[in-house]
Order: structure tokens, then sequence, then C-alpha cells
């Protein structure tokens, strides 16, 4: 007989100022009974995000929904078909939607956010999440239609170890970045961008300024900034841009929470002085250039010409741990939580 409820991470309260483990619990909720045209799914990989902390909050608005006290949590996650109402999607077939943060779900296979079909063949199920997921079609997108990355650019990535950081350096070099330098918080990061990753220089931003880390890494300067991080970062980015350079406004880490707040807008005058273009995006925003994005990089992939590298974190209730650990740097590429054995 079909399961009737599901365990599911669900937020207790909206964190004071730093999301803590008692602002989250694992609760079993009613699952609701199959319909016409619907699957259900259980999950065994869950993306772990920054943009959730954003959804914590009620001030901050996030361009899909922010979370509500004393409901579940929703975001990436790939899973196995277990029972399906839609003809032409059998059980067995595993599928990439938006019901994670829960054991099983119910899918409306047909919607777009619904449930995308995955092949296992062409690669393992987390780079589906990580690589080959939005994590890579985000540093792809930055890369290519935002910051128009050109053959013989220098390019600076700043969280340069997490999901899209490890991506973007790779796929700056593939598309004939000349120069990739990055940051991000501790010395074995650092040796790890420029040994595994491809990185040509890697500095520690909690040893020494960035301003003085590009000085060093990019003496001449950078043509292309892809920010993951903001404050600080940016600002130094802004200083050693090179004139008609460009930013891809990816993401803000040193933002969150109001009590890290700075204002750099002072640096802006950077962008008038040395005609920058700023761009922030959104990368559901650029969906048609997904059959491109999945071509290329899955030839990379098959092509043994690209690293990926995941940090899992193993059951549910370890859920919220993660997101925790994604805030403080506590990943290196893309961070997953795995329900293999839940089932
Ligand atoms: N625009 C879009 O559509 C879109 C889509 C997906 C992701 N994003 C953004 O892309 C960025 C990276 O996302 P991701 O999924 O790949 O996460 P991630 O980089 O794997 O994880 C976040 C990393 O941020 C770093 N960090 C935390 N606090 C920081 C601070 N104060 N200063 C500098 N670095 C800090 C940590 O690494 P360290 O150890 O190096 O500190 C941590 O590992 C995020 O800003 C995210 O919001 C944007």
């Amino acid at each position: 007989m079909s399961p009737r409820t599901t365990r599911v991470v669900c937020l207790v309260r909206r964190p004071e100022k730093e999301p803590a483990p008692g602002d989250f619990t694992v609760e079993e909720r009613p699952l609701p009974p199959l319909g016409e045209g619907q699957l259900l799914v259980r999950n065994l990989y869950m993306s772990v995000d920054p943009s959730m902390r954003g959804r914590l909050e009620s001030t901050e608005k996030h361009y899909t929904h922010n979370f509500t006290p004393g409901s579940p949590l929703d975001g990436r996650a790939l899973g196995v078909v277990e029972e399906s109402r839609c003809p032409g999607v059998p059980p067995g077939v595993y599928v990439r939607h938006q019901l994670g943060w829960r054991e099983r779900a119910v899918l409306n296979a047909a919607d777009t956010d619904g449930a995308d079909r995955i092949d296992p063949q062409l690669a393992p199920l987390p780079t589906w999440l990580g690589l080959l997921g939005q994590t890579g079609f985000t540093a792809y997108v930055g890369l290519t239609r935002v910051a128009a990355l050109r053959p013989g650019d220098t390019v600076f990535v700043s969280a340069a170890a997490g999901a899209v950081g490890t991506a973007a350096g790779q796929f700056a070099r593939l598309l004939g970045a000349d120069r990739v330098v990055g940051t991000a918080g501790g010395p074995d990061k650092c040796a790890l961008l420029v040994k595994e990753f491809g990185y040509d220089a890697a500095a520690d931003y909690r040893a020494e300024p960035v301003r003085d880390s590009l000085a060093r890494m990019a003496p001449d300067g950078i043509d292309v900034y892809f920010d993951n991080v903001g404050g600080e970062q940016l600002a130094a980015a802004l200083h050693a841009l090179r004139t008609g350079g460009r930013v891809a406004l990816c993401g803000m880490m040193s933002q969150f929470g109001g009590a890290r707040r700075t204002v750099d807008i002072n640096h802006l005058i950077q962008a008038v002085l040395k005609r920058l273009m700023l761009c922030g995006f959104i990368v559901r925003d650029h969906d048609d250039l997904r059959p491109e994005f999945e071509q290329q990089v899955a030839g990379w992939l098959a092509e043994g010409r690209i690293t990926t590298r995941e940090t899992v974190v193993d059951g549910l209730e370890n859920a919220p741990g993660a997101l925790l650990s994604l805030l403080g740097g506590g990943n290196v590429g893309k961070m997953l939580v795995s329900l293999g054995d839940s089932g």
C-alpha cells in the first residue's frame, strides 16, 4: 500500500539573527492522494541553497516565495518515481523537481517546475543537482550571457570553492579565459582551487584584504568579476576591473543578516570612471540557454575535462544542519542531503 504520510522539514520560527537548529523541526505530514497526471516520488537527494537563507526572513522578499513558520520548507530535489498516474512516466524513472526538504512528494508531472526527467546513464544522480543542475547553469548563464566572457579575459570568482564557484572557474577556463583567480575561506579551500579546479591562483579572503590579493593574483587587472559574495569583495573587484570590465552579480553571501550589511556604494564611482557593466541576474529567467548548456557541459563531463565535487550530508533530520554549515562555509562544491536509504 502506498504511504499516506511523509517526514518533512518545517520552519518553527523565523531566525532572530543567524538561523539556529531550533528554528527547524522534522514532522510527519499527510501526503495528498495521487490524482490524475500526478507522481509519487521518493526523494534521493536534496539541494541545499544559500537562497534559502533569505526565504527564512519575512523582510527580504524572495523571487519565489518566503517560508512560513509552521509550514514545510521546499527546494530543488531529485527522486525516483514510486507510483504514477501519468502515462509515459513509469515507476522507476528519476525526476528533478521543487518539493525537496521531505522524504516523499506528490508532484504534477506536467507543471514546468513539476518533474523534469533525467538520464542517470549520462551522469551520476548528484551531478544532476550540481554541475548539470541549477548550480552549473547559474555559472554558465553568468559567464556567457551576463558577463559576456571573451577568450583571453582575466576572470575573478568569489566563493570560488562553492558549488557555483567551482563550476564558474572551470567553465571560464574551458570557454577561453586566459587567467582565472578566486577567493575562498581558508588555506585548504584555496589549495584545492588550484590543485583540483584549475584556478591559476586563489586567496583566503579571511587572511588578507581582497584588494591586496587581487593586486597580487591579477596585477594587470580583471575583465570579468563573477560575484557570489558582494560587500568588500565587490568593492575590491570594482577597483581591480579594467576599463570596459563586466560584473555578473550572482549573489551576496556576505550580506545575509542585518549585522553584516556593509555599504560599499561609494565605490561605484569606479563603474563610471571605467565604463563598467554590472548586471544582476536570476538564472530561471534564462531557460532558453538550457539546451546549449546541457549539451556543452555534458560533453565536457564525458570528455573528462571537468571536475565535479559534492559535500553530502546523510538524512532528513540533518538537513537544517547542512544549511547552517553551508552558510558558514562548511562545503566544498555542491552541498547536498542524501536520503538514499530512507525508503
Ligand atoms: N542569481 C541566481 O540565479 C543564483 C542561483 C544560484 C545561486 N546563486 C548565488 O550564488 C552564490 C553561490 O551559491 P552556491 O549554491 O554555489 O553556494 P556555495 O558557494 O556552495 O556556498 C556558499 C559559500 O559562501 C561562502 N560564504 C559564506 N559567507 C561568506 C562571507 N561572509 N563572505 C564570503 N563568502 C562567504 C562560503 O564559502 P567560504 O568558505 O569560501 O567562505 C560558502 O561555502 C550565492 O550567493 C547564491 O545566492 C544565485
